[in-house]
């Protein structure tokens, strides 16, 4: 199994954090944003005696508003589309395991969600990457590209829309060009996205469960811990109508019994989260993106990609090996006692040294703090030596 990027250096971290340094986490996607209070109390307050299992494909109540909830995106269907996994880590691994055989084959546009890695890996199939470029801020690789890729082991086509790592949100005419690809060989589309409403600058998130003639090919991955800012709940599903698909993955289901009970009673009473909270989510990561972008622009020698949606950046630096130079931050670098923790970007690669002088920024806390982060990355560019 592959390290998670995100993750590995977090020892490094630990160690400075003893020794008295102040960090900034930029590495990981952990929002500061408050969890609804409504999904709080649904907590504090259910009169619950004996703390049971639920189905396997989760609470049929929860599901039935989560379909609702869905109806609100102009995405049509029924409870029977949708199981409820431990998180949207769960959600992809039975996907994995439902869609593809060993030594099967995924394409994915690279960089992409270092744990597609790890989820691939398990599931014993290979990745196979399309690379997507800074300089086009990561939109979709020509079509061609992944007709090039495609052979008789080739399951499906992975997408992160918005992405995680590149910010990017794809089109309808993108999802389109995909649509059509699928349809035409005979492969499964599944687009991973938990981070929906996480799009910005007025621009509208389009769903491949949204586009006709994909019933049998669409597999949608959703969850609820970025949208209510709830990652310790560990709720997430599987959306599809394509019915052989979800028979398989509740097999996987019913082999783990049931997603956790009481992070099902958050989740729904979420659901009931009010617009303006959501509102004010989006006006804070847009500004706090603004104000990253314009903060990195001022570096010389860093080039960034700008981010249309989720809360995540690349960021290109003047350095062979960001690896290398992540670490030095935790270990020998600080300002004032302050330092910074990034995720490298070559965990987000599955081509082997690509991606190796990029960063991944995620710009999950107050603009304040970004400026003072990006202040400490610009002054170790003056000082580092690769
Ligand atoms: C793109 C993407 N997919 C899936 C996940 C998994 O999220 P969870 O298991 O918390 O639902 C994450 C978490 O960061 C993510 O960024």
């Amino acid at each position: 199994m592959p390290q998670s990027p995100i993750r590995k250096l977090v020892p490094y971290a630990e160690d400075a954090a003893k020794k008295g340094k102040a960090i900034y986490y930029l590495n990981i996607g952990q929002p500061d944003i408050k969890t609804p209070q409504i999904a709080l109390d649904a907590v504090k307050t259910h009169s619950l005696e004996v703390l049971a299992y639920t189905r396997s494909d989760g609470s049929e109540e929860y599901r039935k508003k989560i379909a609702n909830y869905y109806k609100k995106h102009n995405i049509n269907l029924t409870h029977n589309n949708i199981i409820v996994t431990t998180g949207g880590s769960e959600a992809l691994l039975f996907t994995f395991g439902s869609v593809m055989d060993t030594d099967d084959e995924i394409i994915i546009p690279e960089p992409f969600y270092a744990n597609y890695n790890g989820f691939s890996t398990a599931s014993g199939v290979k990745v196979v990457p399309v690379i997507s470029k800074i300089e086009d801020d990561f939109a979709l690789p020509p079509i061609e590209e992944f007709e090039k890729l495609i052979t008789p082991k080739t399951k499906a086509i992975l997408i992160c829309n918005p992405g995680n790592p590149t910010g990017y949100l794809y089109s309808k005419e993108e999802i389109q060009k995909l649509a059509d690809i699928v349809k035409k060989h005979n492969l499964f589309l599944i687009a991973d996205e938990v981070y929906r409403e996480f799009a910005y600058d007025g621009n509208t998130h389009y769903s491949v469960m949204q586009e006709e003639g994909l019933e049998q090919h669409a597999i949608m991955i959703d969850s609820v811990s970025k949208r209510y800012s709830m990652c310790g709940a560990r709720i997430g599903c599987i959306v599809s109508r394509n019915n052989e698909l979800m028979q398989t993955a509740l097999k996987f289901a019913q082999a783990r019994l049931s997603p956790p009970t009481l992070a099902q009673i958050a989740s729904e009473a979420a659901l009931e989260t009010p617009q303006s909270y959501f509102d004010a989510v989006i006006d804070e990561y847009e500004e706090r993106r603004n104000t990253l972008i314009a903060e990195l622009k001022k570096i010389e020698g860093v080039q960034v990609a700008i981010p249309k949606g989720a809360f995540y950046c690349i960021a290109q630096l003047p350095v062979k090996n960001s690896d290398a130079f992540a670490q030095w931050l935790l270990e020998h670098f600080d300002v004032d006692g302050e330092t910074v923790m990034v995720a490298p970007a070559g965990g987000f690669y599955s081509t082997p040294g690509v991606g190796l002088n990029q960063i991944r920024i995620a710009y999950v806390l107050k603009k304040e703090s970004l400026i003072k982060a990006v202040n400490i990355i610009k002054e170790a560019l003056k000082v580092y030596k690769d």
